[in-house]
């Protein structure tokens, strides 16, 4: 959904322009046209949307120039794919000629309620036309019905707002650091140190920088936070040694591990972690920032194994695409934290939300996570039957519609040739690894549409040994 289309309302009437602003958001439902997928879509609507919104930002009209003209107006941090998208529709994405791509990749486990979700936008364009930003300074009801709802459907008493994923594992970080201090107060030296793991990826930050296993992520930019050891994910032998009283603060984990190549912890692994955290009175932090919030089939990630973190960080879907984190945590926790130790402008702002309220509703309903799990099931089992034991694939692996396609190769030529072809994934790991994060609204239909173009995809391989 771009926000472009949508008309500004008149803050005297601001019904009548909602109104008017959510018509106008249905009237691009109207005419249907077969695309080059095979499957019925906006096209027509769409490629009329997206050179609407080109003109009115002024933008170069062909892929190839706002390709050309990125290079050099922004900093070169992303290794971008050759595609300038400009609207979406459901689990459908347009570039700029209006070419269709089944997306697959929801920007990176961001959009679970697909593009342009309908309930989403009302919820954003009715707070929009009441409250968009005030200060911590001051309370907001959406930021507290947001928390009543996060805490009701988790393990934690109580919530902190952060704007991204990163922010909210180094806030996971301060109040770590807090807690040690808070709880060992005769303590010399109470426990600053931090466990992570191997394949783990935590963020960009500077804190979450040193959390993060990917040697080439930190190295540019060390010294980074002192005292991160890693240790391989699962092995709770290795793991054992480490954790130690007055040195360890916490220990970070992913539940499932998204960046570093959809590798699943075990309950065993979870369960050591737990009671390892507890003997050394450290805290025990699962990470769920793209494994969460119903992408498994469970509303969080470690309801499937049984085993409860003591802070939880999430970001991605929560808001369906509008920035925003949060850290949950035990009372246990939040009692160490007190006026000023953390807080962000942004954070927790009325119309983030009011959108994550949205998204939450929908997500939450036990209907609608059994039918991520069934699609999850269903999708494997047809990636098993067309690529499984064929060459270069590996292993197939992951939950719910959170799967990789291990490859004895790199993946970048295949997912070149899926894109070609109309579909979006995402690469992972070593760069080995075929990314399945599609949104979660996803039909078994856009399932078997998606094996099929990666079933006949997957010869280009032979050709990059
Ligand atoms: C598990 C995990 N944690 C943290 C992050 C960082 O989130 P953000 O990019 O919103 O800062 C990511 C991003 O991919 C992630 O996958």
């Amino acid at each position: 959904m771009s926000s472009v289309h949508i008309r500004l309302p008149n803050p005297l009437s601001p019904q009548v322009n909602l109104r008017r602003s959510i018509d106008l958001h249905k009237s691009r439902r109207a005419s249907y046209a077969t695309a080059c997928l095979n499957v019925e879509v906006e096209a027509a609507d769409n490629k009329a949307l997206a050179e609407k919104s080109k003109l009115k930002l002024g933008l170069a009209k062909s892929s190839k120039e706002v390709i050309e003209a990125e290079a050099k107006v922004l900093v070169g941090t992303y290794a971008r794919a050759p595609v300038v998208l400009a609207s979406g529709k459901g689990c459908k994405l347009y570039d700029v000629e209006g070419r269709e791509y089944l997306d697959m990749s929801a920007g990176i486990a961001v959009n679970s309620l697909g593009h342009g979700d309908e309930d989403w936008f009302k919820a954003v364009v009715e707070q929009a036309s009441l409250l968009t930003h005030v200060s911590n300074v001051y309370y907001s009801v959406p930021q507290v019905e947001l928390a009543k709802r996060l805490v009701a459907s988790s393990f934690a008493d109580r919530v902190f707002f952060s704007n991204s994923g990163t922010e909210a594992n180094e806030a996971a970080i301060k109040f770590a650091r807090k807690f040690q201090r808070y709880s060992n107060p005769d303590a010399k030296e109470p426990a600053t140190e931090f466990i992570a793991f191997t394949n783990c990826f935590h963020g960009r930050t500077m804190g979450a920088l040193a959390l993060t296993s990917k040697q080439q992520y930190r190295s540019p930019f060390e010294p980074v936070m002192p005292g991160v050891t890693f240790v391989e994910y699962g092995n709770i032998q290795a793991t054992k040694e480490l954790i130690q009283r007055g040195k360890t603060a916490a220990v970070f984990v992913e539940p499932i591990q998204g960046e570093g190549g959809i590798y699943s912890a075990t309950k065993e692994f979870l369960q050591f972690l737990r009671s390892a955290c507890d003997d050394a009175g450290a805290l025990l932090v699962f990470d769920e920032v793209q494994c969460g919030l119903g992408r498994t089939g469970c509303l969080w990630a470690h309801e499937a194994f049984g085993v409860f973190p003591d802070i939880m960080t999430l970001a991605k879907p929560l808001a369906g695409g509008l920035p925003i984190g949060a850290v949950l945590v035990t009372e246990r926790v939040a009692s160490a934290i007190n006026y000023g130790d953390h807080g962000s402008t942004f954070a927790g702002g009325p119309l983030v939300c009011s959108a994550a309220l949205a998204v939450l509703d929908k997500i939450s309903n036990p209907s609608f996570l059994a039918s991520v799990s069934k699609k999850g099931l269903y999708f494997k089992e047809i990636l098993k039957q067309k690529l499984g034991g064929r060459s270069h694939v590996r292993e197939i692996r992951g939950f719910g519609l959170i799967l990789g396609i291990e490859l004895d190769v790199p993946a970048t030529p295949f997912v070149d040739a899926c894109r070609n072809s109309g579909l979006l994934v995402l690469t992972a790991g070593k760069g080995n690894v075929v990314r399945i994060v599609p949104p979660l609204i996803i039909t078994e239909q856009e399932l078997d549409l998606a094996a099929e173009i990666l079933s006949q995809a997957l010869p280009v391989l032979d050709q990059h040994k």
